[in-house]
């Protein structure tokens, strides 16, 4: 598969989901587009909007922190979101927008094919795993997932924005990316 050519078709087609997003940029992905990693948040920010890259606010640079924490950085890691536009007023994107973007997420996840996926938060639990509840449930558990025709190792942590709120939660978040880091080196 010619990657460069894939992913230059998937931007294509989410620049055609922006209805609901007006005046948006589209925030495609940052990184390594053939890293063993791929790392999915929710959906871009005030900064990413302005940068039209995913996770350069300060959630970002709390996500960058905890990747050094095990020896990765942008050049070694891939990062998108559930949703490529900023919803208005920072508001989380409806049920509605997850499920139209999933299918544009799960081609993007094809295209990348990384050995382990990492999910920042609900949102991305809800569209991947179809997850509906408290994050504690899928939380620091590995999933094996089929997407489109590809089973993919899955790992769940709390988002960096929750953690900026919740600073507490950086040790079990850390736990999770060891435990991220052991199944990639395996
Ligand atoms: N939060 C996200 O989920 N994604 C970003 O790109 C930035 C903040």
């Amino acid at each position: 598969m010619d990657k460069d050519k894939e992913l230059s078709k998937l931007k294509k087609k989410i620049l055609k989901f922006n209805k609901n997003f007006p005046k948006k940029n589209l925030v495609f992905a940052d990184g390594n587009k053939n890293s063993q990693v791929m790392i999915i948040g929710e959906a871009p920010g005030k900064t990413e909007d302005k940068l039209k890259k995913p996770f350069v606010g300060r959630a970002g640079k709390l996500l960058d922190e905890l990747l050094n924490c095990i020896h990765l950085d942008r050049t070694k890691v891939y990062i998108t979101n559930v949703v490529n536009y900023r919803p208005d007023k920072n508001r989380k994107p409806t049920p509605e927008e997850i499920n139209e973007f999933k299918k544009l997420l799960f081609k993007h996840i094809e295209i990348i094919s990384p050995k382990c996926i990492l999910l920042l938060g609900a949102t991305a639990a809800a569209a991947v795993l179809n997850h509906i509840g408290p994050l504690s449930e899928v939380r620091g558990k590995w999933k094996n997932i089929k997407i489109i025709n590809s089973y993919f190792d899955i790992l769940t942590t709390f988002h960096p924005a929750f953690l900026l709120r919740q600073p507490a939660r950086k040790k079990s978040t850390l736990e999770d990316l060891h435990e991220f880091k052991r199944k990639l080196s395996s």
